[in-house]
């Protein structure tokens, strides 16, 4: 399968490797949606999170409506309301009532069941998540959320016991462990598939440290070595200069 489209680097020939918690992330969604509830996936940055359920939802969006919501910073639930008009394709302008624009947000989500997936959760408050708990609620709309954030993502949920009771699968996305990054990273790019497993936990010891984004940042500078230096083959000296590029 292609990573293109979810690499945070330009890193060709890469793929989507089916990890031990892709594959519980894929059973954890397809339950949550199955049963219209919410979930929260949480960890690290670069472990994976938004990789996976993009990976998870792609496969369910034949039969089903997923609409992806990502904040950048903290929104107010105002905030909130017009980046589900958006991300909801609602025609004409965003009304300037609250209530009015609870309502058409609530009549748009009792057409069908939609998935959301919300992602950078940690940057949502007390009230931000407390409105997608009011949408959740209303016996109109059939909605299945999946909340993605950083480790903050959980201590803030937990915090809204309205909302983190309601909360039907957590799960904890984290490194990847010394044995699975043997299995993973020659599946991950070509210029692991033949190298050396000692090189493989050498580079993880020194600077990848079981996170899938330095494992892609390192790939990325390790092909750049490999070309500089005509070496067909991944080994220790080439590896420290990309290790330095890390530092
Ligand atoms: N299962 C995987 N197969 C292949 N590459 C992966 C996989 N998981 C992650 N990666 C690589 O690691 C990068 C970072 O992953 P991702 O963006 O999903 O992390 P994240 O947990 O969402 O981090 P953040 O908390 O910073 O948003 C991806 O862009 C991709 O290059
Ligand atoms: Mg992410």
């Amino acid at each position: 399968m292609s990573a293109a489209t979810y690499q945070y680097v330009d890193l060709p020939d890469a793929s989507v490797v089916t990890t031990r918690a892709l594959l519980t992330a894929r059973d954890n969604i397809s339950d949550t949606v199955a049963a219209r509830a919410m979930m929260c996936i949480h960890g690290g940055a670069g472990f994976g999170k938004t990789l996976a359920v993009n990976i998870c939802l792609r496969a369910l969006e034949p039969h089903e409506d997923v609409r992806k919501i990502t904040f950048r910073a903290r929104p107010t639930a105002r905030a909130v309301r017009y980046e589900l008009f958006t991300a909801l394709d609602l025609a004409g302008e965003p009304p300037r009532h609250p209530s009015e624009f609870d309502r058409l947000l609530k009549t748009a989500l009792a057409e069908r069941p939609r998935t959301f997936l919300v992602d950078e959760a940690q940057w949502l408050n007390g009230e931000a998540f407390e409105y997608f708990r009011y949408l959740w609620d209303e016996p109109s709309t059939q909605l299945a959320i999946i909340f993605v954030g950083g480790e903050g993502c959980h201590t803030v949920l937990r915090r809204e016991p309205m909302l983190s009771s309601r909360i039907f699968i957590w799960q904890h996305f984290t490194r990847l462990t010394p044995s699975e990054v043997l299995e993973a990273i020659p599946l991950f790019h070509p210029v692991w598939a033949d190298a050396d497993p000692d090189d493989i936990t050498f580079a993880d010891q020194h600077a990848a440290h079981g996170n899938f984004r330095a494992w892609a940042q390192l790939t990325a500078h390790t092909r750049t070595a490999l070309a500089r230096t005509g070496r067909s083959r991944v080994d220790q000296e080439l590896l420290r200069w990309a290790f330095s590029r890390l530092a």
